[in-house]
């Protein structure tokens, strides 16, 4: 058995991947496949409105918020997010803690005014700015809740009643949040909801047309919310295998109970990491993220070494982002603690090998 750590896209559940591998054959007894039916057809559209009560149902969306499956992946959030909420005359402020985060600045700069409120650049992105202030005139507030390449997690929404953003594309549905402290959540599928290809965006419905720009239509959350998420086609599989991954989401208790596993598992793994004198966790502890397990070796030549013993023992995806170098371990909602206890296993083996 393979453990997958990988960052994403990322293992999702066997039940997941068994029933959506029946439906490219035949879907729900259509004697067609999911692959091609019509988007418009009223089984697809069950799916979608499926998808979108369930969203709405685990993540406790209020009335008042809209619910959209788009494309483009959470990158196109860094260009909508600007041209739909910042008007030519105003100012956007951002958080910088880290590769995403700059990337969703640099975007919005292409669009309009941009301010950095705060910046973890002088330590590789290896914490979490707590006091900065965001100015009350700004157009909107825009962070990234957890730096999948850093592994380092804002838990709490930074104090500000300006209008938030938030890009949740790594811990999404891993944790309960509250929505409506929010304008804007958007995450990539590709984590913790499903395949790549859909884009969760939930979005306060007065938030639309706030930019007051002329944009085109296919980047525009009113049009998208307006069509039911069905302007143009929309990513039929990905949205079905996500309504499924929801499903079992659902059926496991929801975000509360898996929530109680990330921690455990979590902790479990930076257990390890800080008992092991081997390894090293590279984010601050108190910022550390329950998705995104970030340690390094004192050596290259250990960390070559201990790769090869992972691989032996099946663990994949653990080779760490090169801007971090060392190890990730992604310990998204479908690792199961079995997996994390593999690895432990793994370190401890090491360990004995090189006393
Ligand atoms: C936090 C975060 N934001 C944005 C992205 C970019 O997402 P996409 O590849 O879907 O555009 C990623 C990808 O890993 C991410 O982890």
């Amino acid at each position: 058995m393979k453990h997958n750590f990988g960052a994403g896209p990322c293992i999702l559940p066997k039940e997941v991947f068994e029933e959506a591998s029946r439906a490219v054959i035949d879907f729900n007894g259509t004697g067609l496949s999911i692959l091609e039916i019509s988007h418009r057809s009223k089984e697809f559209e069950e799916v979608v409105i499926e998808t979108e009560k369930l969203v709405r149902e685990l993540l406790e969306v209020p009335a008042g918020y809209s619910i959209l499956f788009l494309q483009g992946g959470a990158s196109q959030q860094f260009a909508m997010v600007p041209m739909n909420l910042l008007p030519e005359n105003g100012k956007a402020s951002y958080l910088d803690t880290g590769v995403w985060a700059t990337k969703a600045a640099k975007e919005a700069k292409k669009v309009g005014q941009v301010e950095i409120v705060a910046s973890s650049s002088d330590k590789n992105y290896t914490y979490i700015p707590k006091d900065f202030v965001v100015p009350s005139d700004a157009a909107y507030f825009h962070y990234t809740s957890n730096n999948t390449i850093y592994g380092t997690e804002v838990f709490e929404k930074p104090n500000t009643s300006v209008t938030t953003v938030v890009d949740m594309s790594s811990d999404i549905l891993s944790r309960t949040i509250n929505v409506s402290e929010f304008g804007l959540i958007y995450a990539g599928a590709q984590k913790n909801m499903g395949p790549a290809g859909v884009t969760l965006v939930i979005i306060k419905d007065d938030l639309f047309a706030k930019s007051g720009r002329t944009i085109p239509t296919i980047f525009d959350y009113e049009a998208h919310a307006k069509a039911g998420s069905m302007y143009n086609t929309p990513p039929v599989f990905s949205i079905y295998v996500s309504m499924l991954n929801l499903r079992w989401l659902k059926a496991k208790g929801g975000i509360s109970v898996i929530e109680q596993e990330n921690i455990i598992k979590a902790r479990t793994l930076y257990d390890e990491i800080d008992r092991n004198p081997f390894f090293k966790g590279t984010a601050a502890v108190e910022d550390r993220s329950r998705m995104n397990v970030t340690f390094v070796m004192d050596t290259p030549e250990l960390e070559a070494e201990f790769l090869a013993l992972a691989k032996e023992r099946n663990l994949i995806g653990i080779k760490g982002h090169r801007s971090v170098g060392g190890f990730r371990a992604s310990i998204y909602n479908a690792l199961s603690i079995s997996s994390i206890n593999a690895l432990v296993d793994t370190m401890r083996e090491f360990e004995e090998k090189k006393k």
